[in-house]
């Protein structure tokens, strides 16, 4: 997505009273819940939590019920960061409930652009790799499940640059 693009559909957001923002990608236990963790630390710094909805979930349905998982909550914890989030899946409603949905990666986007019940709705999918700074190099959120601390470190490295310019683009 072009930057003009992006921009245009997140200006249409920021007279909004409430910003909805779900993400979203394939176990709900690594880089999703860590994106809601590290967007939620932002916005309480900034002191505008109440304006935003934050929340995530996954496509896929192994860890439902489960807590983050164990790794990415230590490098999370590490930078000040709790994850808190009870794994779910991505469901039809979150297309009603939230203004923006934020897939990880490419395989992430097509699975929520099947399930998204109209056009419209599709609209709402923007990937999170559209907020990431060109500098990092990276156009998607790498999958650490099957990687080292490094994986799990590059993860929060993105997200932290990903969440502050989403944060930038609505409020600023
Ligand atoms: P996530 O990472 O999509 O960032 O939560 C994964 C977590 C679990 C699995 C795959 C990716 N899994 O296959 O169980």
């Amino acid at each position: 997505m072009n930057r003009g693009k992006l921009m245009e559909r997140l200006s249409a957001l920021k007279s909004r009273e409430k910003v909805r923002v779900l993400f979203v990608c394939l176990g709900n236990i690594c880089r999703s819940p860590a994106a809601e963790g590290v967007l939620r630390d932002i916005v309480a710094r900034r002191g505008t939590s109440s304006r935003w909805m934050i929340d995530s979930a996954g496509t896929g349905r192994w860890h439902i019920g489960q807590l983050p998982d164990k790794r990415m909550r230590i490098h999370a914890r590490r930078r000040g960061i709790e994850l808190t989030h009870i794994c779910r899946q991505v469901r039809e409603a979150d297309f009603d409930d939230f203004d923006l949905i934020i897939p990880m990666d490419g395989q992430n986007e097509a699975d929520l652009r099947a399930l998204a019940p109209t056009s419209e709705a599709a609209g709402r999918i923007i990937p999170m790799a559209a907020f990431v700074s060109k500098a990092m190099r990276f156009d998607y959120i790498p999958d650490p499940y099957y990687e080292g601390a490094e994986g799990f470190e590059l993860v929060l490295d993105l997200l932290e640059d990903g969440c502050q310019r989403l944060a930038d683009a609505i409020e600023d």
